[in-house]
């Protein structure tokens, strides 16, 4: 094997800053960095879980991994915790807007409810780190900027998401809109468009509760069907989002800037039933907050 191939995607010296990075897809994404070589650094709400993480991923990636404890969904938190992220890091070269929650409402449900908090984390935090972490990118002209947003985002693929939609919709139009600006300094801007994977979001909000409703084993049998009906024929593992990040945040993609890298096994290509007519599945997941 030509080990110069690897030199593209070589990230030593370069500084990452991974929201959401203790747990899910996150995980991984830090991993890929730090296995790539860049200085990394975790953050979310739950302490001991970025904790136990940095640990792990230190231990993996034989890279020293650091975290900051942070609440994305508190403007003051965010404010008061990003200079300590740049001081430590030196500044970041390569930011990752992963962390993400979900809430579904319909329609014709109070959306008030949840819209604040949706659009807060899963948009306008990454809004306020982005605007925070671009001087010192534009200085070394050169920065990555790559968001985790959603096969949502683009289609209807359930129910009760539209504002969860609308949020990563909103990354999207950013994406595209802030490459056009910062192309010019080097940085390049790239939203993932995630398709099924197994992690905590998809644990609590589709398999514990249609398990409520139907049964053990409903939850894990409908998103097995769900994803089934993908191109792969399977459900996304968390850790197929390392090298796309590696590739992403490297030279080794230095030309790919302003689009929706779609990571969904396929899931996108196919002709899919209207979730809302459903008896038993995507209808189950609309309830009440
Ligand atoms: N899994 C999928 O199939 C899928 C599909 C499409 C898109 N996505 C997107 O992928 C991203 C990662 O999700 P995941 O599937 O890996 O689920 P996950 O394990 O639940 O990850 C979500 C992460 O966001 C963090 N987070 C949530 N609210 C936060 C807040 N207010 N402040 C700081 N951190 C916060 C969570 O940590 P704390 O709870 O400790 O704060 C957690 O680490 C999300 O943006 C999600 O929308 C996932």
């Amino acid at each position: 094997m030509n080990i110069d191939a690897f030199k593209k995607f070589d990230l030593t010296g370069k500084t990452a800053f991974v929201t959401g990075g203790a747990t899910g897809l996150g995980y991984y994404m830090a991993r890929g960095l730090a296995r790539s070589g860049a200085g990394v650094m975790i953050a979310a709400r739950r302490e001991t879980a970025l904790k136990d993480a940095a640990k792990q991923l230190s231990e993996d990636s034989g890279n020293a991994v650091i975290y900051r404890k942070i609440d994305l969904s508190d403007r003051e938190d965010i404010e008061y915790s990003v200079d300590y992220v740049i001081d430590t890091l030196g500044g970041v070269d390569i930011f990752i807007g992963n962390a993400g929650q979900e809430a579904r409402l319909g329609v014709s449900d109070d959306q008030e409810k949840i819209m604040a908090n949706l659009m807060q984390v899963n948009f306008a935090a990454n809004v306020s780190l982005v605007t925070r972490f671009l001087p010192h990118m534009k200085k070394k002209q050169w920065g990555r900027i790559i968001f985790s947003s959603s096969e949502s985002s683009l289609r209807a693929v359930s129910i009760g998401q539209s504002m969860y939609a609308a949020s990563k919709g909103a990354i999207n139009a950013y994406t595209r809109m802030a490459a056009a600006e910062l192309g010019h300094d080097g940085i390049t801007v790239n939203s993932l468009i995630l398709g099924a994977f197994h992690t905590d979001m998809m644990q609590t909000n589709v398999v514990e509760l249609l398990d409520q409703m139907h049964g053990p084993g409903a939850g894990e049998a409908f998103v097995k069907d769900f994803a089934g009906n993908s191109a792969l024929g399977r459900l996304g593992r968390p850790e197929e989002v390392e090298g796309q990040v590696q590739l992403l945040a490297s030279d080794a993609g230095s030309y790919v800037t302003g689009t929706e890298v779609i990571v969904d096994g396929g899931m996108s290509i196919m002709m899919r039933p209207n979730p809302a007519r459903e008896r038993i599945g995507h209808s189950d997941l609309l309830r009440e907050e």
